[in-house]
């Protein structure tokens, strides 16, 4: 049963009821009822629209309909979603209510926390993250190479029980909240941080250098496509082998030869077995391109 039908009104029929006595009061024009955002994120108290939301409510814009809205929601500060963009994934977002951006989100129990205006978080990724969680690592070495806040790196260390993380990363804000992110979940004494470009780190004379011909297990969470980092990531596996795990964007329906054109430029640059284990879809990353995972055994 609905809220609406026990008599409760959901947050966005409170929304709707609330903007329009905020338009009816300053005589203002209802049909702008129709753009108003039927979605958004709760990260906390803070509420993250989709971009665009309230576009056609510039001669409102202010604190007055950002409080309104955001108490509608069930939160008490607001936000805008903008393009994700640049190498670093900057997720453009603007706060429109509250002094402080910086968010914490819990999810399958671990502790995510970072600036919503200067790191990414994608709602989408969730069952990922859930599945990466869910894997039995224990005795594992695994590196990270697009460590971001620690999407992949804080679900392979506190649910999956990783024994180590290598996690390469090149933004000072996400590494900023990535190591606030290993202490606030008691798993900081299992992760090294690489700061800077993991081509760098992970080259014979690199801070990762150690981490060479040593892991199990490598994460390539980067989109639109984790590339560059393929070389790499064959390099840090043990000499036996061990998963890959390469996220890519491809174009809907042809996500299995997207996965074979994966596999066959592996074996181009590795003389060990490639063999493709699992094709994830993950979400729509655009209309007509999906976010995929590859789970890929070496050797
Ligand atoms: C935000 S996560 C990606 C999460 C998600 N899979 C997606 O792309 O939508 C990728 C992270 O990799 C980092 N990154 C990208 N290229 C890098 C490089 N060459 N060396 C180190 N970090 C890098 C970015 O700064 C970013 O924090």
């Amino acid at each position: 049963m609905t809220g609406e039908r026990q008599g409760k009104l959901s947050p966005y029929s409170t929304l709707i009821e609330q903007l329009k006595s905020h338009l009816t009061e300053n005589n203002g024009d209802l049909s702008l009822l129709t753009n108003v955002p039927d979605k958004w994120e709760k990260h906390g108290n803070l509420l993250l629209l989709p971009q665009g939301s309230f576009e056609e409510w510039s001669e409102y814009a202010g604190t007055e309909l950002w409080t309104l809205v955001a108490h509608s929601l069930g939160g008490q500060r607001l936000a805008l979603k903008g393009e994700i963009s640049g190498p670093k994934r900057r997720p453009g977002a603007t706060l429109l209510l509250g002094e402080d951006s910086w968010v914490t989100h819990r999810e399958h129990g671990i502790d995510y926390s970072f600036d919503i205006t200067k790191s990414m978080f994608s709602a989408g990724n969730l069952p990922e993250r859930g599945r990466m969680g869910d894997l039995d690592c224990s005795g594992e070495t695994i590196l990270d190479l697009y460590a971001g806040i620690g999407y992949y790196t804080l679900p392979l260390l506190v649910r999956a029980g990783a024994t180590h993380v290598h996690a390469c990363e090149w933004s000072i804000d996400a590494i900023h909240a990535l190591n606030h992110n290993l202490e606030a979940n008691k798993v900081s004494e299992r992760c090294t941080i690489y700061s800077g470009d993991n081509k760098l780190a992970v080259a014979q004379n690199g801070s990762a250098a150690k981490a060479l011909g040593t892991c199990d297990r490598v994460m390539l969470g980067l989109l639109p496509s984790s590339e560059d980092g393929w070389p790499l990531a064959l390099a840090a596996l043990k000499p036996e082998g061990g998963l890959l795990h390469i996220h890519g964007n491809a174009p809907s329906g042809g996500e299995e030869k997207w996965a074979n054109s994966v596999v066959e430029q592996l074996s181009e640059i590795d003389s060990r077995k490639v063999e493709l284990v699992n094709l994830v879809k993950v979400k729509w990353y655009s209309p007509h391109v999906r976010h995929c995972v590859l789970d890929i055994q070496i050797g």
